[in-house]
């Protein structure tokens, strides 16, 4: 998958496939699967390191992630997040930031909102970066919403994030993420840019979905009503633990078969 075939999929009736991952084995895994694009998003803070929030991530601990994710998956779409004011200093601050998310192996970088942000998109995609959007429940805003809400409810709030979703088309981002949006509101941004549009609790008629990893695979204890669980990893991979724990202390594990003459 690249950034052409990506735009293409708008068109067609094949919606566009993206989860997260930050580590080598996972990588591995996707790299084996038909997943489109993997994303090192900054939810690695929260993921992979106990943070309560995505407010804490940082360019080298996403680089770290990005380069492992690379690794393992050297063919895959891969798309790094932009942690928090990252790009919200001067222009060569983010280009540097951006610099170091793709010399891991980045293919593209994705940023929070629309709002003042123009400017950088408009020059990184001139650079040859391309950027992907992330507007309605814009974690890094934690603070600003007062809580993780669903955004949009209101006709105002509606319009804007409908006008933001334009603005970033129009500065030249190849997609967008539309987060915790109402279903109707998604299908009308959807409708209204030329760019495909890639939800998370924000309905079926995006152009494509995209999951954290941990939720998809139920290691996480977070469950959301948007997050479908396709396997319950923590009550397997408990109860291979378990199982280990069992066999040493019974003396059924090593088997001599396990073990050197
Ligand atoms: O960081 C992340 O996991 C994300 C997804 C929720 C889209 O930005």
């Amino acid at each position: 998958m690249n950034i052409i075939e990506i735009r293409a999929r708008k068109a067609s009736d094949k919606p566009l496939t993206m989860v997260t991952c930050y580590d080598y084995w996972s990588a591995r895994l996707l790299a084996s699967t038909s997943i489109d694009m993997i994303l090192v998003g900054d939810s690695a803070a929260m993921v992979m390191h106990g943070y309560k929030d995505t407010v804490p991530a940082t360019v080298n601990l996403l680089a770290t992630h990005v380069s492992a994710v690379r690794k393992g998956a050297p063919d895959k779409f891969l798309i790094a997040d932009l942690p928090f004011l990252s790009y919200r200093g001067d222009l060569n601050t983010t280009v540097a930031a951006v610099h170091e998310l793709m010399r891991q192996g980045a293919n593209a970088v994705k940023l929070e909102a629309y709002d003042g942000n123009h400017e950088a998109i408009v020059h990184l995609v001139q650079s040859g970066v391309p950027v992907m959007g992330h507007i309605g429940l814009t974690p890094q805003f934690v603070n600003q919403f007062g809580g993780f809400r669903v955004q949009g409810r209101e006709r105002e709030q509606q319009q804007k994030i409908l006008a933001d979703a334009r603005g970033l088309e129009a500065a030249g981002c190849f997609a967008v993420v539309l987060e915790c949006i109402p279903q109707t509101l998604a299908r009308e941004v959807t409708a209204a840019v030329s760019i495909p549009t890639i939800g998370i609790g924000a309905g079926v008629e995006c152009d494509g979905q995209v999951l954290v990893l941990q939720d998809l695979l139920g290691v996480s204890e977070f469950k959301p009503r948007f997050v479908r669980r396709y396997l319950d990893g923590g009550d397997l991979i408990k109860d291979a633990i378990e199982r280990f724990c069992q066999d040493v202390r019974t003396r059924r594990f090593p088997s001599v078969e396990e073990g050197y003459e």
